[in-house]
Formats: structure tokens, sequence, C-alpha cells
């Protein structure tokens, strides 16, 4: 079977080397993938968003399945274009995409069929946000309607933050377009938790869940990341809450996508926020988490290969979707100065014994070199039977693994150790 994977950072690099657990995954091309996912697959230097050539390559390939993980490319319409050459895909199409595309549209579905979330105008006229924010409670929470790379949302705590947000979002276009139209939303407490789901549009199937550390300093400081670690399960997300996560927000979201004639097929991410009130819904993303989904698939113990398939003919409810007991801990490695600026070009030494725990965001090959290219290089994963375990191992293999201006938090899986009164 020849594979495409759409993508080229951690998160498509976990999903390839699950695939490739799978003996019937006999070629997997990464588009555009990148010099450490080159290991794992054969890179071809077409981009995520450029529909037309990624189809051009599947047609011209006879590519027989396709993966489409990063967002631009699932609201851009991939999957559509991709079905209409006749190549099956895991990843849902636009029309069940704009799930993540719109926040609008997302707490507008939610408020239809009573998903707890959190309370919330819309705006998209900057006159009238700005009036709102003069009266409304603090801390606010403002978000672009769009696509604006997980940096669309401020969280201000002064009526100062909350007008400079608004202004920068609606009248400077900080995020372009996806900032014509805003949410401006109640401030909600407790510990986050993200739950990536199969769903085949009918049946849903939560994944072990995994909490992300989004700031880019220890202590939860600094700006937002796209994610600096991650650790699974969530010691914060009991069974409790998962039944009543199941009940109140995952059936009723699958159930309301396919009665607005938007089903969802692929991988449905849930942020969730467990407060006193009751769990509540984030943001819904349209894919899998990065790098949520580098502590999630090592823990997957049924093969991802079959599972996806399932997800694209609908027979979920037949497929055997199990996950290990024990726990994963992923420590992202970045170039000093993301999510700002950085710099590039140097050279990244992993030894060989634990290639295999590493999952390359951003680095090029040159000359047979791994070379940082990016903000994220990659992130190292740990799978252990106890969390403190997985922290320590995956610390230890950071420990091991060196290139110019590397840069990483030393408190991943801290505040999930609190659960258990265990963090120093
Ligand atoms: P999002 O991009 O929607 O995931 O938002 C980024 C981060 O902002 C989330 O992970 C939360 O930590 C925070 N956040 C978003 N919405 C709220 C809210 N209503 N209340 C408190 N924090 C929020
Ligand atoms: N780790 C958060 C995300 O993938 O959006």
């Amino acid at each position: 079977m020849k594979i495409l994977v759409v993508g080229g950072g951690g998160r498509e690099h976990a999903i390839i080397k699950k695939l490739r657990e799978n003996p019937a995954a006999e070629e997997i091309f990464a588009l555009p993938g990148n010099g450490g996912i080159a290991r794992d697959a054969t890179c071809v230097n077409i981009g995520a968003k450029d529909i037309e050539g990624i189809v051009r390559f599947a047609a011209e390939n006879e590519i027989d399945y396709a993966v489409v993980a990063p967002d631009d490319p699932l609201v851009l319409g991939c999957v559509d274009a991709l079905n209409g050459a006749g190549i099956p895909c895991f990843g849902p199409d636009s029309k069940a995409a704009i799930i993540e595309g719109s926040k609008v549209f997302s707490k507008e579905l939610m408020k239809k069929y009573g998903i707890p979330t959190a309370e919330y105008e819309v705006f998209s006229d900057a006159v009238a946000a700005l009036e709102y924010v003069k009266t409304c409670a603090l801390p606010t929470v403002i978000k672009a309607d769009g696509l604006a790379l997980g940096k669309g949302v401020i969280i201000a705590e002064t009526r100062e933050e909350a007008e400079t947000a608004v202004r920068s979002m609606m009248l400077e276009g900080a995020f372009g377009e996806s900032g014509s139209r805003v949410v401006i939303e109640e401030f909600l407490t407790g510990p986050e938790v993200s739950v990536l789901s199969f769903t085949d549009g009918e049946t849903v199937v939560p994944m072990v869940s995994s909490m992300d550390h989004k700031r880019a300093f220890d202590g939860d400081r600094g700006l937002n990341t796209g994610g600096m670690g991650t650790v699974a399960p969530n010691p914060y997300y009991t069974e409790a809450a998962a039944a009543e996560c199941m009940e109140k927000i995952f059936l009723p979201t699958v159930a309301a996508m396919k009665a607005e004639g938007r089903a969802f097929r692929g991988c449905l991410y849930f942020g969730l926020m467990l407060t006193p009130k009751g769990a509540r819904v984030i943001e819904y993303n349209c894919r899998f988490g990065d790098p949520e989904t580098q502590v999630v698939l090592p823990l997957l113990e049924s093969d991802l290969l079959t599972v996806m398939q399932a997800v694209t003919n609908g027979t979920l409810a037949d497929a055997e979707v199990k996950f290990s007991g024990k726990n994963a801990c992923c420590v992202v490695m970045a170039s000093e100065g993301y999510p700002v600026s950085y710099e590039k070009g140097f050279e990244i030494s992993i030894p060989e014994a634990i290639r295999d725990d590493v999952y390359v965001a951003g680095a090029k090959l040159e000359d047979g070199k791994l070379l940082t290219s990016g903000g994220r290089v990659l992130g190292v994963t740990a799978v252990c039977d106890t969390l403190p375990g997985a922290i320590d191992s995956a610390y230890e293999k950071v420990s091991r693994i060196s290139f110019g201006n590397a840069f990483y938090r030393h408190d991943i899986g801290a505040r999930a150790l609190m659960v258990y009164g265990e963090a120093e």
C-alpha cells in the first residue's frame, strides 16, 4: 500500500512511525515532511497548503490512502479534493473542518446543541466590541474567529489589554482575515485536558487523555507556543470526568455535526477545561494535536492504519482501539528565542539508541547532516509504567541530544504530578 501523509512536523513524524508498524504500509510519502522524517518516509517538497500539488502527486503516484494532518489543508478542502480524485483519506472534509476553522461556528454549534462551553458574544464591528470590553467581567478572553497559528487567543486582565487586543485583531489586522470577527468569552478556570478522539461521524472513540504545556517557560510563564511538552494520560481526567465528557460533550458534538450535514470523520480534538461547575469545551481542533500525538500514539496498542481505515469506511464501531495502561512524557526541544525569533542551521546530534523516540519537527538534511530549521526542533518521548518514570526517562534522553541554542522546559509533567502531591 502506498500512503501519503500531508504535513511536516513532530505530529506527522509520530503518525508515520506508527503507520510503519503495519507491514501493509509498504511506502509512505510525507508532503513536505522534514529532514528528520526523511529517515522514516520519502519526503517530497510539496507544501501542505498546495492542494493542487498534493492531488496531482497522489494521482501520479497511485496513492492508496492519504492522511491529512494539519489544520490549514483540512480547512482549505484537501480531503474534498483528494476524495474527488478517488483517493480515500483520513481527515474531515472542509464542511466538517470548520469546527476548528471558525470559532464563531463552533460556539454557535455548542449553543444550539447545549454543549457546555464559556459564555460568549460575537462581534464583527470593532466599535461594538470596544464598547463591550468597557464593562464586561475581567479577565476576559478575546479570540480571532479564524485560524491564527494557535496565537489568536488573548487573555486580557485589564480593560486596556482587552481594548488593545480588539484593536489589533479587528482594526490593525494582526491575524489578517481571521480577526475580522472576534469571539469575546467568559474566563474559565480549572485544569486543562486534551482529548483526541477517533470518529467516523457516528461512533466516537476517545483516545487516552493528555496535558499540553503551551507557555514557553518553566512555571507556565512566557508567551504561548505551539506546545512545549505533553504527558499522557492526564491525571486530572478522572473516570468520572471521562464519563461526564462522553455524555455531555463527545457524543452530542458528533451527533450535532451529523445533524448539521457536516458529519466529522477523522480525529476530533476536544480542548477541555475541568471547571468547578463541570467540564467545558475551550476549543475544538479538526486534527491530531501537536505535541499531544507524540504521547498518545506511543500508547496506542492497536494498529493505527486499521483504525484510520475504519474511520474512513464508517466501521469504527467494529474496530479495536486499545491503549496501554502506561504513561508517556514528551519534552519539546526548541531553538532559543522561540516563539519570537531564533537562529537556525545548527547541527543536531541524536544517539542512534534513542532515534526511535525522537519526533523531528523543524530540521533539514544538508550533506547528510541534520540541521535545525525551525522554532520547535524535535520532541523526545518516553513511555514508562509510572508518570514520574516517564518524565525522568524523557529528560534523560533530552540530556543525550545536542544542538546549538537548544532550549526546553524543565518542568514538563510537574503540574500533572501535583495530583499525587509528588511535585517538588
Ligand atoms: P485556544 O487556542 O482556544 O486553545 O486557547 C489557548 C489557550 O487559552 C487555552 O489553552 C487556554 O489556556 C486559554 N483559554 C482559552 N479560552 C479560555 C477561557 N474561556 N478561559 C480561560 N482560558 C482560556
Ligand atoms: N497542542 C495544541 C494543538 O495542537 O493545537
